[in-house]
């Protein structure tokens, strides 16, 4: 035993060597696991697209900041499935490009609001957050009410997501311009918002 401790630490090429397998061994018994497991690749069962609507709202929701002050991702923790509900799982998210977990929790986790506040409630925070929560410091986005979507760019967004794999149908995007023109920046994002988390009871 002795002689090979020697040979090891006489011999540095050999050491970085072993070094590097002892130290990648760690990794690819994470990673390896990953890449044979279906449930991080395969929707969760009853998972549905974004509509067009509610693809355009979470554009608007890239485009606001929202990402910024709430994340979508329940941890798997009690103080957190009791506040919010079931944890989040990656089957959730395997349609979504890019992801947003987000990181950080200024405001609540919406991983799963979708359903929790009616969109008339939606609707009155979004223009002023103080009128139903006198505490809150979040901004208030009025003029997503004013903007109106023309639809121009849907489809071709949708067409850029099948590529990717998410499942639309060649009704879906024939149909996207007529399904968002003339609605509001507002309808779109609580369409959006509705939709969080529903796919998993
Ligand atoms: C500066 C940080 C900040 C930003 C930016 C922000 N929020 Fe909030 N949000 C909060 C805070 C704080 C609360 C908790 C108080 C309240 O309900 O207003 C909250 C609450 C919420 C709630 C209620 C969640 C619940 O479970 O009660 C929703 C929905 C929401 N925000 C949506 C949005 C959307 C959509 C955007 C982007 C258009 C946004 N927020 C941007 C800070 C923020």
């Amino acid at each position: 035993m002795r002689n090979v401790h020697d040979l090891i630490e006489r011999n540095t090429g050999l050491m970085v060597v072993l070094i590097l397998i002892v130290i990648s061994f760690g990794a690819l018994v994470e990673i390896t696991p990953l890449m044979f497991q279906r449930q991080t690749t395969e929707p969760v069962e009853g998972l549905k697209p974004y509509t067009a609507l509610q693809l355009e709202g979470r554009d608007i929701y890239i485009r606001e900041g929202c990402v910024g002050c709430h994340s979508q991702m329940i941890r798997p923790f009690r103080s957190e499935t009791e506040r919010y509900g079931h944890y989040s799982v990656a089957g959730e998210t395997v349609w979504e490009h890019p992801f947003l977990w987000g990181s950080k929790r200024t405001g609540p986790d919406l991983a799963r609001v979708g359903g929790r506040y009616s969109d008339d409630w939606h609707r009155v925070h979004l223009m002023d957050p103080r009128a139903v929560v006198p505490e809150s410091n979040m901004p208030a986005f009025p003029w997503l009410a004013e903007n109106t979507l023309d639809g121009e760019l849907t489809a071709k967004k949708m067409e850029v997501f099948r590529d990717f794999g998410v499942p639309y149908t060649d009704e879906d995007i024939a149909g996207a311009r007529e399904a968002v023109k003339g609605k509001t920046e507002m309808e779109a994002l609580i369409a959006y918002l509705q939709s969080l988390g529903t796919a998993l009871k």
